[in-house]
């Protein structure tokens, strides 16, 4: 096959069923978001380079090799959003919205990022995304974190995951925590792989993440972040605790949850599960609150926090079933009785009623035709009872045939 006919490495053909399952996915994380304030909102998939590049981290993985960047014609660099959030902080800013806040915005759509493709892992994949900008406390911490778990429950997912929580502190904490792991690392420094030696140097708290082997052996013993909290980073971790424990919403500390975008502080966590890939834990659904992104973007400072789920992966967890809609099968018996079932299509369809007319081949292979669709019923019309103004009416499931006038089958067939 030339390689013009094959999707792009990562990036996938979504079928019709595949559809449903995303489709039930983004209505029920919007009903739910909903319940806790969240309005429907979209930006550009594409944004200038720059909105991405200083605001997730020039050390983070997504920056410094993941993300899908090009000159546009008038040279100026684009890049395909790797997240949602710092375009959402963006689009808060360019419309001058802070006079409006707290808002609180839900989107969803494709993300871009040029990772190794795996199970679970896609170049261009969909997320559900929550943002709640100009909430600062901690138990709108614990709101948003119960928010993730209702979707997930909602979802029929909730057993098959564990929630890992961390604080990473205020702005002090952070100095104060780069600075120990500087010294801590800089003994391995030699062991250290390529990117990690440039890390030290930039941004040491990046090396934690790091996907390398060794980088992880080594880090396995690198000082902790709570050793550095600040009071206050402490009070509000604990207020963020005892407030999950009020929802009874179970979780566990994990002290090395650094999560791979640069603009978290306080409050960070992520939803686990082995059920995708037995090997290792993946994380379904992640975020925090990023009180420092909307200065670093030239606005006044205020508070945020979010998450963001990827759909495929929520779609890879699936226990539940879903009902699809189910139509009418119009079968005429004989070519010449097509335009009736043509028109009776129509009229159903125009009272918002499922139909397709099957006319090919035999009437025994039309009803076959119509069974293998999942059709609920099925309306056989031939010369006499067109005459007659009837149909033959099938309830397909329990295999009962009526005579129905043609008045009657737009009710009946909304039953
Ligand atoms: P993230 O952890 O980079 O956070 O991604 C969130 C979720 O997107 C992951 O938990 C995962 O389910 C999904 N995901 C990430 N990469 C891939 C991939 N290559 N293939 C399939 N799914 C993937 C963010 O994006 C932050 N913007 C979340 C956030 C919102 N923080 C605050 N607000």
């Amino acid at each position: 096959m030339s390689d013009s006919l094959r999707p792009v490495r990562g990036m996938k053909d979504l079928m019709p069923e595949e559809f449903l399952v995303h489709d039930h996915i983004i209505r029920t994380s919007k009903e739910i978001g909903e319940c806790y304030g969240f309005k429907s909102f979209s930006s550009p998939i594409v944004e200038y380079t720059g909105v991405f590049a200083r605001t997730l981290g020039d050390e983070s993985d997504v920056v410094s090799k993941e993300m899908y960047s090009f000159p546009d014609k008038g040279g100026d660099s684009l890049t395909l959003r790797p997240e949602f959030t710092a375009g959402v902080m963006r689009s808060v800013i360019s419309n001058k919205l802070q006079s409006q806040l707290p808002l609180k915005l839900f989107s969803y759509g494709p993300v871009f990022r040029y990772d190794r493709p795996q199970k679970g892992r896609y170049r261009q994949f969909n997320q559900i995304n929550f943002e709640a900008l100009g909430v600062g406390t901690p138990e709108s911490d614990a709101e948003i974190i119960a928010l993730a778990q209702q979707i997930l429950t909602e979802l029929e997912i909730d057993k098959q995951v564990t929630l890992e929580l961390n604080s990473l502190g205020c702005l002090h904490t952070k100095q104060a925590y780069q600075k120990a792991l500087f010294e801590y690392f800089t003994q391995y420094e030699a062991e250290l792989s390529e990117d990690s030696k440039r890390r030290l140097h930039k941004n040491p708290m990046r090396i934690l993440d790091s996907k390398d082997k060794q980088d992880q052996k080594i880090g396995q013993d690198a000082p902790l972040m709570s050793a550095f909290y600040s009071k206050e980073a402490e009070e509000y971790f604990n207020k963020v605790r005892s407030s999950l424990e009020l929802l009874d919403i179970n979780y566990s500390i994990n002290p090395k949850l650094v999560r791979g975008l640069d603009y978290y502080s306080h409050t960070a966590f992520e939803f686990t599960t082995n059920s995708i890939d037995a090997e290792r834990a993946i994380t379904i659904l992640a975020g925090g609150r990023y009180d420092g992104l909307a200065e670093i973007m030239g606005s006044k400072p205020f508070p945020a926090i979010g998450f963001a789920a990827g759909i495929e992966r929520l779609a890879l967890m699936r226990e539940f079933t879903l009902n699809t809609s189910r139509e009418v099968a119009i079968i005429p018996i004989g070519d010449e009785n097509f335009e009736v079932a043509f028109k009776l299509a129509n009229t159903l369809r125009q009272n918002k009623i499922a139909a397709s007319i099957y006319s090919q081949g035999k009437v025994g292979k039309r009803m076959q035709a119509a069974v293998k669709a999942n059709s609920k019923y099925a309306i056989i019309m031939g010369s006499d009872e067109i005459a007659q103004g009837v149909v033959k009416f099938k309830k397909l499931d329990a295999e009962e045939e009526v005579t129905l006038a043609f008045d009657d089958l737009v009710n009946e067939c909304r039953k």
